[in-house]
């Protein structure tokens, strides 16, 4: 299946590894110019491998999105190098150690709200004059469970996935008519370094791999959501083949 990105403009953050990385490689596919940004250089010159072997094109920029101060650097170099951007998806995040609040280090809690909540925001602001040029663009906030669900341990990260879907919707209420949107989707669990941090013993056969989950992704970059905008989604309401795999818990399976 094909979703029109050929040719489109896209930055994807986290594109060294995981998510990021499968979205990066299915754009390639489609033929789009591919933005890949994170900070190890070596994961992203695979990630740019795999694109350009697929067909697309590639821009690798190793950047580390805790540097707030280089941002207005990183739009300088962007700005006359691609002509705008139809999308920017936000995939990079970190969890620290899951604890209970009562015991989370003040570092950590900050750099939980960094990284998942105030980067994105903030390079969708210095990004916004390249996403303006564009005819129509979409911006993702990748979410995940905990914006429904009151899971305990997760602290700052919790804390910052649950702001998105109101900073997405925030962002879109103060562009009514504007050909951009903001939405956020909550990718479910994806088989990731991350989540094998989070989950060390579950069973990957319950967990999709990235490349499962990507085209969710995808269909958000695409024309063909042009009406979706401010909303918070879920990736298995866009793919109903991820309805495939069962939660351990829901199988009566030990974990
Ligand atoms: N996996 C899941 O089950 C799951 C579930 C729900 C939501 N999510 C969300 O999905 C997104 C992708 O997660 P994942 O599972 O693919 O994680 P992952 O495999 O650990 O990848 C995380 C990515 O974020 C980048 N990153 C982290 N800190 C960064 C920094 N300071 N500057 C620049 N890049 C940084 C990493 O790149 P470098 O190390 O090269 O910087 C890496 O590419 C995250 O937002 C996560 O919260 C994941």
């Amino acid at each position: 299946m094909t979703y029109g990105l050929k040719d489109k403009v896209i930055l994807v953050t986290g594109a060294s590894d995981g998510l990021g990385r499968a979205v990066a490689a299915a754009l390639g596919e489609e033929g789009a110019n591919v933005l890949i940004l994170g900070r190890k250089d070596v994961e992203l010159e695979v990630t740019q491998a795999r694109i350009e072997a697929l067909g697309g094109r590639c821009l690798a920029i190793p950047f580390d999105l805790l540097n707030f101060d280089d941002y207005g650097k990183l739009f300088l170099a962007l700005k006359d190098q691609v002509p705008h951007l139809d999308g920017l998806v936000h995939c990079a995040g970190e969890l620290a150690k899951c604890s209970p609040m009562e015991h989370i280090k003040i570092k950590d809690f900050r750099k939980m709200l960094d990284i998942n909540l105030t980067a994105p925001n903030m390079l969708t602001q210095i990004m916004l004059p390249l996403l303006k040029r564009a005819a129509s663009a979409s911006v993702i906030f990748t979410s995940c469970d905990m914006v429904e669900e009151d899971q305990m341990h997760w602290h700052g990260y919790g804390l910052a996935k649950r702001a998105l879907p109101y900073a997405a919707a925030m962002w879109q209420g103060e562009s009514p008519k504007k050909p951009y949107r903001f939405n956020t989707l909550n990718p479910g669990r994806v088989r990731t370094e991350m989540f094998k941090k989070a989950y060390p013993g579950l069973h990957g056969r319950h967990v999709p791999a990235p490349v499962v989950v990507a085209p969710a992704f995808l269909q958000l970059l695409s024309d063909a959501s042009k009406d979706i905008r401010g909303q918070s989604l879920h990736a298995i309401d866009l793919l109903p083949e991820l309805k495939d795999y069962v939660a351990p818990e829901a199988a009566g399976e030990d974990t």
